[in-house]
């Protein structure tokens, strides 16, 4: 056992994955990027009382899962357990919303929930996001599920599904959450999920145990009791998604872990994923911007898992990005191989390729071990013979067939090498 261990609870990633983990966030934060999201860097903690009153008292992250602590100064200060909060206040702080709207934004980067560690479930989960503010048009709502969904796709994820509902506004919830309450008040419930019914009667729908959903099957839905205007905003949410061809299923039993959720919401879901099955959700806030002291603007933004996403990936077999670490590696005989082979390697990094090389002197053999175990399609060999003719031998690795190539034509020779086709 070491001296020092990560804690409990966080995924490390490290080479060769690390590679596929900042590949995939890097498509993710790329489709938001073709969209005309620009990045925003903010606190990984704030003020206690943003996530409070942002996320909601009665929601598990709120009171369960949060990282808090007083500072030096005796402050409450929180682990932002999401993104959207800190989004909005900084949108508020620095007067974002006084110029063209929406406001599009998208950031990445660590979020903390103090839950119970499982496959998927982590303390320190990352996510990609993005949040457009101050325009109600149903046609922002389907682009920004488009993102996401071109955002797994552009990954190679295939098998995912796109659960869809819309969760009403302030003129339908009220009057629906009665509704809801009083089909509750006539089911035999057990004490915490009474509890949880005063506290959040919506979050009851979400019950997956067997006895539990055969009572809940007659419950009123809200998609069924939507006011005219959530429901023809809806309509053509729907419309414009069938338009850019994003297919989605009706899920009018979701449950959000967020309070702040209002009409369109939406869950990306990965069958291959166990318990832990989210790889990615969000939906409208139209009163949050209100509630967090700015002016009414409404929202809709999501949050995608790149740790699940990485474990959907994995699950589908998928290779992502480059998962060797170069593909070109360069094996010197001798030191004024070394320096000659430096140079080279220095050229052909500049002309974009990535290249890696042994060093300290090692013996030929082991060095030809150590291209290999690269990943590298292609060695570059060099020894005193090679430095007195100006040539440097390309050996593919793929195939064992080897070439000698002037020095000076190598920048030019091994972009065709390198899409060859190996003879296996
Ligand atoms: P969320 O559904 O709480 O939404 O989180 C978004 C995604 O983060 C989940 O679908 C999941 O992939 C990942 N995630 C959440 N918790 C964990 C965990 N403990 N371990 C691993 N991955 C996790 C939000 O956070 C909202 N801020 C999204 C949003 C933005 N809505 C509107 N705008």
């Amino acid at each position: 056992m070491p001296d020092f261990v990560a804690p409990k609870g966080i995924p490390e990633y490290y080479p060769p994955v690390s590679r596929t983990f900042e590949a995939i966030r890097r498509t993710l934060l790329a489709a938001a990027d073709r969209a005309g999201y620009g990045p925003i860097e903010l606190p990984v903690f704030e003020d206690t009382g943003l996530f409070a009153r942002g996320v909601g008292e009665s929601t598990d992250v709120v009171s369960k899962e949060m990282y808090t602590f007083a500072d030096r100064g005796g402050r409450s200060v929180t682990l932002r357990p999401e993104g959207t909060a800190g989004v909005m206040r900084a949108v508020i702080e620095h007067s974002l919303d006084r110029g063209p709207l929406p406001v599009k934004l998208v950031y990445a980067g660590p979020f903390f929930r103090y839950e119970r560690p499982q496959a998927g479930r982590y303390r320190q989960l990352q996510q990609v996001g993005v949040e457009a503010i101050g325009s109600d048009d149903p046609a922002l709502d389907a682009e920004v599920i488009a993102i996401a969904d071109e955002g797994f796709r552009d990954v190679g994820l295939s098998q995912f599904r796109l659960d869809l509902t819309s969760l009403g506004d302030a003129v339908c919830r009220p009057a629906y959450r009665e509704r809801l309450i009083a089909f509750l008040d006539g089911l035999d419930l057990d004490e915490p999920t009474r509890e949880r019914a005063r506290l959040n009667p919506l979050r009851v729908l979400d019950d997956k145990r067997p006895a539990m959903q055969e009572q809940l099957a007659g419950a009123p839905l809200m998609l069924d009791h939507l006011c005219d205007a959530c429901r023809e905003h809806f309509d053509r949410v729907r419309q414009v998604l069938d338009a850019l061809s994003v297919p989605y299923e009706l899920n009018p039993r979701m449950v959000r872990g967020l309070d702040y959720y209002t009409r369109t919401t939406f869950e990306f879901v990965h069958p291959l994923l166990g318990a832990q099955s989210g790889m990615g959700g969000g939906g409208r806030y139209d009163g949050l911007m209100a509630e967090l002291g700015g002016q009414s603007l409404s929202g809709i933004g999501f949050g995608l898992g790149v740790d699940r996403t990485l474990l959907a990936a994995q699950a589908e077999g998928l290779t992502v990005g480059h998962p060797a670490r170069c593909e070109i590696f360069g094996v010197p005989m001798g030191p004024d191989s070394s320096l000659r082979l430096a140079t080279l390697a220095g050229e052909l990094r500049r002309a974009g390729y990535r290249v890696d090389m042994a060093y300290g002197g090692r013996a030929l053999k082991t060095a030809m071990k150590m291209a290999d175990a690269s990943g590298a399609a292609l060695a570059l060999v060099l020894g005193d013979r090679e430095i007195v003719d100006g040539t440097v031998v390309v050996r593919d690795l793929r195939s064992g067939e080897q070439n000698a190539y002037p020095m000076g034509d190598l920048v030019q020779v091994v972009g065709p090498l390198l899409t060859a086709v190996p003879v296996v």
